[in-house]
């Protein structure tokens, strides 16, 4: 498990162009620190629902809230900290070895999630006792 803190974790701001049409935001290749294999996002959303619950050993992944908000809370093994995201222009970049839950969504908030690799199961690590256990010892 990598010897990450919370404090490896960043708020990126995303280049927007605004205009009285609307305004459009842009991610290219060099805002993020790893090259992109997979986008997924998180939609319909209960309010009262509780997403993440785990950590990635070696997975990067930028959480953009392109609608609404949600709360992300961050664990390093010793810290936690707590981040909304309410912004479509300011993502949150998330290194390997953080445990992070998503919750609060609001109502019609999206998630969208840029990821450093394809799914694979066996990266998650889903128990937080095992992942304190890895990071601590
Ligand atoms: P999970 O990563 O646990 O979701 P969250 O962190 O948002 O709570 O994934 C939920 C389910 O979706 C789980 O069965 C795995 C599956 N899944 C994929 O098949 N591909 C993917 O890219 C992702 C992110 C999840």
């Amino acid at each position: 498990m990598k010897n990450t803190t919370i404090s490896d974790l960043k708020i990126i701001q995303i280049d927007k162009i605004k205009e009285e049409r609307g305004t459009l935001s842009v991610i290219e290749k060099d805002v993020v620190p790893f090259q992109l294999k997979r986008v997924y996002y998180l939609y319909d959303v209960p309010s009262d629902a509780y997403r993440g619950g785990h950590a990635h050993k070696e997975l990067y992944q930028f959480l953009i809230p392109v609608s609404g908000s949600f709360d992300v809370i961050l664990n390093d093994g010793y810290n936690t900290k707590t981040i909304t995201l309410n912004k479509p222009d300011k993502g949150l970049l998330i290194v390997p070895g953080i445990w992070r839950e998503l919750e609060n969504f609001s109502s019609g908030s999206v998630c969208l999630v840029l990821a450093s690799e394809v799914y694979d199961e066996d990266d998650y690590i889903r128990d937080f006792e095992l992942f304190k256990t890895l990071k601590t010892t």
